[in-house]
């Protein structure tokens, strides 16, 4: 099933650097963008990272997806593709729930790989994770969410979120959550491994348990589980993690909607705001008439056990997931790990909704490399913190510690797990600062400085901009650099203080309106051509070179597809974006993520056809099949340079 999919043979533009687009989005254009651009953070390696070889694409829409002319994709996972030996080709008039949890889920989002020894086998995690082997590995993908009206005949989207059938519920509860899947590279490129003991699906059945400070406590205590330590699944699956000793972190972000009932008929008050504030409502999808668990007047806890990071073993498929509650109870879009030998672990991530907040993480143990044992119980002991970034670019990391400031009893807290379970509530009474929507939170192994995708926000009212978030109705969203102090390599990411700047402010250069006027870097006249710009950044990864790989979601609403932009983070091409891959109408992408040899890419394709009116019955179109039987489905895609180089190069 490789290649399958024929690559567009795309004009090769005329290269950028030759052009005269001085005027376009030279230092003039970038001035008025108001924003302060600092040089970079780290040492300057400029010739190194600036040396983005592949020929940029063009900002278009249209119902493919589209590369470099010397690049190609396997076609790896879709949706309903089998992960056992026998099962039969997908007909998705014929899923139903049993079929489904054993096939690749909807809506594929984060993606680790995890390469695999070929000398270890399951349950050795300890030794896969030490392996750099870039041909054979699992691939841990995250289903977010499920469109039955994309997924299923005879549904319009309105009539989906109300009126989903049963047996079709039964279904999105299995294609929710995340699959493992063995992918090997093979002479006709990336294939998935079927039957491989590795494979497996983790759903909104899935049993798990609850671990660190909030577990247990009398707010985690349903019908179902008077102990409040063991949860059924999983939910709202965006981004994520991998730590060193070979888990990967699976974040729950959008949980709310998977609820339904009226907070305001919850009789504690804490609790109705709470669950107001995560968006549940009787206007939610009916998935509560056929599980219990999801109506609040049955169950008013069963929220609070989820909106959690998981942490699991990819490499033990017997291995039960955890729901870490010391990284505190939010809208995850993922949390990030800087490892380094001797010191505590430091996470970052952040809280993916309007006015919400960055966190740190920072455990209370030393990593120990070498020892899983002792690492694997890292994460569920520590100290949370958000983040205040102030005027003039100093930053702290401000502690989320029940008793310390205002996180007392007279504010309505009663001990830590409250904390950790209000933690938005907790965040924005000690003064962390409200942003733009924070996505991936991620660190550049290169510069060793943090990089925060904040994707939007269009709630933010003149008069409430800050600092970190200049823009008011910011519709284009921007990247921050978080700067530890120390020096490139050593810096010390346990510091509670930090020195912060704007990366880059998305949107076009051009721009009238100042909520959408992009900036970027200036150092180079005419570094970005008119297809460099983008919007709304969500995820991001880092290649071997400490290059920028940013994965966007809403680059639609103006004008073209969502796709990736490469770009350095030092030297004299730093923030000049160069587009690499552009999504199918309809469709986000989420997830990069390379091999440990840089010499694949692999991308997830998020929701594609998503568009007004488009329906499983008339979608928008069908990719990647174009096949009249089959609607268009979200799938992994493997990209490779064609003559084996690295990606990027
Ligand atoms: Fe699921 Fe934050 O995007
Ligand atoms: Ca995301
Ligand atoms: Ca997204």
């Amino acid at each position: 099933m490789t290649d399958n999919n024929p690559q567009n043979p795309l004009p090769e533009p005329e290269n950028p650097r030759r052009r005269s687009l001085f005027k376009a989005v030279g230092a003039a254009g970038i001035a008025t963008a108001g924003a302060s651009l600092l040089p970079g953070c780290g040492p300057r390696i400029e010739k190194e990272q600036a040396n983005l070889g592949f020929a940029e694409i063009p900002h278009r829409l249209d119902h493919r997806h589209h590369l470099p002319d010397d690049y190609t994709a396997d076609l790896l996972l879709r949706w309903g593709d089998p992960l056992d030996a026998f099962a039969d080709r997908f007909v998705p008039e014929k899923l139903d729930a049993a079929e489904q949890s054993r096939r690749f889920g909807y809506n594929n989002d984060f993606i680790a790989f995890m390469p695999l020894d070929p000398d270890a086998g399951p349950g050795e995690g300890d030794r896969h994770c030490r392996s750099s082997n870039s041909e054979r590995g699992l691939l841990c993908v995250n289903h977010e969410y499920t469109q039955p009206h994309l997924m299923f005949a005879g549904y319009s989207e309105a009539a989906s979120i109300r009126g989903t059938s049963d047996q079709h519920i039964a279904v999105e509860q299995q294609a929710c959550g995340h699959s493992v899947v063995e992918i090997e590279k093979t002479s006709g490129g990336w294939q998935p491994v079927l039957g491989s003991p590795y494979n497996r699906r983790i759903s909104l059945t899935t049993e798990m348990d609850i671990v660190g400070a909030a577990a247990g406590d009398t707010r985690l205590r349903t019908n179902e589980d008077p102990s409040g330590m063991r949860v059924f699944g999983t939910v709202g699956n965006c981004a994520g993690g991998k730590t060193p000793w070979g888990t990967v972190l699976i974040a729950e972000e959008g949980f709310g909607g998977a609820f339904q009932g009226d907070p305001n008929k919850v009789a504690d008050e804490v609790e109705a705001q709470n669950h107001q504030a995560f968006g549940i409502s009787p206007e939610n999808r009916n998935w509560g008439n056929y599980d219990r668990r999801f109506d609040i007047s049955v169950e008013p806890h069963e929220p609070n056990r989820f909106g959690w990071m998981v942490e699991y073993d990819p490499y033990d498929p017997q291995s039960k997931p955890r729901k870490l509650t010391g990284l505190g109870r939010f809208e995850h879009e993922g949390f990030t790990l800087v490892s380094k030998p001797g010191q505590p672990i430091v996470a970052y991530g952040g809280d993916d909704d309007e006015h919400q907040f960055v966190y740190r993480f920072v455990s209370s143990g030393i990593y120990r490399p070498g020892e899983p044992a002792h690492n694997r119980a890292l994460l569920t002991e520590g100290t949370l913190y958000a983040g205040q970034f102030r005027e003039g670019g100093a930053g702290v990391w401000l502690p989320l510690v029940f008793g310390q400031g205002p996180l007392t009893e007279e504010n309505g807290f009663r001990n830590q797990a409250d904390v950790l379970i209000d933690c938005r509530r907790a965040a924005k009474l000690i003064g962390a600062t409200p942003m733009d929507r924070p996505e991936d939170v991620e660190t550049n192994p290169v510069n060793d400085c943090t990089y925060v995708m904040l994707t939007k926000n269009r709630k933010r009212a003149e008069g409430d901009e800050n600092a970190a978030n200049p823009r008011a109705r910011n519709s284009a969203g921007h990247v921050l650099e978080i700067v530890p102090p120390g020096r490139s390599g050593e810096r010390d990411h346990v510091s509670d203080s930090f020195r912060w700047n704007t990366f880059l402010l998305g949107g076009n250069p051009n721009a009238e309106d100042p909520a959408e006027r992009g900036a970027y870097g200036q150092q180079v006249p005419g570094a970005i051509s008119p297809h460099g710009w983008f919007t709304n950044p969500d995820n991001v990864a880092f290649d071997m070179r400490g290059n920028m790989w940013i994965a966007t979601d809403g680059c639609e609403s103006f004008g073209f597809h969502d796709g990736l932009w490469a770009m350095a983070t030092e030297g004299e091409l730093r923030a000049a974006p160069k587009h690499f891959f552009g999504c199918p109408q309809g469709g986000e992408i989420c997830g990069p993520e390379f091999t440990p040899d840089g010499t694949t890419l692999f991308v997830s394709v998020q929701h594609p056809a998503d568009a007004d009116n488009s329906t499983f019955d008339n979608p928008l179109h069908r990719w990647p099949d174009n096949d009249p039987g089959l609607p268009p489905r979200p799938s992994v895609l493997a990209i490779r340079r064609k003559d084996g180089g690295v990606v990027g190069r």
